[in-house]
């Protein structure tokens, strides 16, 4: 297996560019790709105005976030990724979109390529099972903001190697994350246990116990959390916690307990997505 200098980064929304933006300032090179020119074009604009945020809170000089820039190259062709040791996949969370992008990294890499996925709860031994590599695809699941959030989980699927696993634990390491190791089932650790609490407090919303609001100020100021479930659903993307909760549902036996609240699916048939389109729960304005 070569040594990991060059990342590709695969979907450029908030989470894709998030990584992008930590594994330049790890001093990687870094190809981030996006089907969307626009979306790419708005994420080299959210790293830099996030590098620009660590400057001016004295975490970075200005040289090491120009550095960090001049890093990242973006593009919605996939050949550049045949320089990448390590592409980390980060997009639509869609078992279908998956399948596709996987079958068609294994042709614009290198065969030693590690293809990590940062999905929130697919499986990742069926994703290694679309590829000529099971040994090489590994779950990289960053958590968001990435720039802020301390924690990647590892997941290795069936087949994932040792030297795979020991590769990325590596990776996130430089970038400045602790990891933990998850098993290879529904939701990992952090989504099991957390989507069914923002399912719950939709459901509190829907039926009527308390305002969004009243909901959110309970949790923080009750639970000592940062922040309260729906401000942080929107955060996350309505369309993402859905995504996640019919995983829980379908990947654990159908139990009752994972039925998705029909007012997170009503928001999401709405299009109210949460922050990324300036509706969910609440309103934000322009989005992203
Ligand atoms: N939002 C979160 O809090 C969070 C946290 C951890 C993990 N994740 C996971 O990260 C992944 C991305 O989530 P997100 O919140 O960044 O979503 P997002 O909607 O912000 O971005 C997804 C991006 O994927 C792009 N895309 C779609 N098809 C593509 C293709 N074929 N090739 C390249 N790009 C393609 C879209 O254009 C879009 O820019 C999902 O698997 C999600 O479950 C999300």
């Amino acid at each position: 297996m070569n040594e990991i200098r060059t990342v590709g980064v695969v979907g450029a929304g908030q989470m894709g560019n998030g990584i992008a933006h930590v594994a330049a300032l790890a001093g990687y090179k870094v190809y981030l790709t996006d089907i969307d020119q626009g979306i790419l074009d708005g994420a080299v604009q959210t790293i830099r105005r996030n590098l620009g945020r660590q400057v001016k809170k004295g975490r970075l000089s200005q040289e090491q976030a120009d550095a960090t820039m001049a890093r990242i190259s973006i593009g919605t062709s996939a050949n550049p990724l045949g320089e990448a040791q390590l592409v980390v996949e980060a997009a639509t969370e869609n078992m279908e979109l998956k399948k596709k992008i996987f079958q068609d990294l294994c042709e614009a890499t290198p065969s030693d390529c590690i293809l990590a996925t940062n999905t929130s709860s697919l499986s990742i031994t069926a994703i290694s099972s679309f590829t000529d590599r099971p040994q090489n695809v590994v779950g990289m699941h960053f958590m968001n903001p990435v720039p802020v959030m301390k924690l990647v989980e590892i997941i290795r699927g069936l087949a994932t190697s040792d030297q795979t696993h020991q590769a990325v634990v590596d990776v996130a390491v430089k970038m400045g994350k602790t990891t933990v190791e998850a098993r290879d089932m529904p939701g990992f650790i952090v989504n099991r246990v957390l989507m069914p609490y923002i399912n719950e407090a939709a459901y509190a919303l829907y039926e009527g116990i308390a305002s969004a609001e009243d909901i959110d100020t309970a949790m923080k100021l009750g639970t000592n959390v940062p922040m309260g479930p729906l401000y942080l659903a929107d955060l996350i993307g309505l369309d993402t916690c859905v995504a996640i909760m019919e995983v829980l549902h379908d990947g654990l036996g159908g139990d009752s307990k994972y039925r998705i609240c029909p007012l997170l699916r009503k928001y999401v048939e709405a299009g109210w997505l949460g922050r990324k389109t300036g509706r969910g729960f609440y309103e934000y304005g322009s989005g992203r």
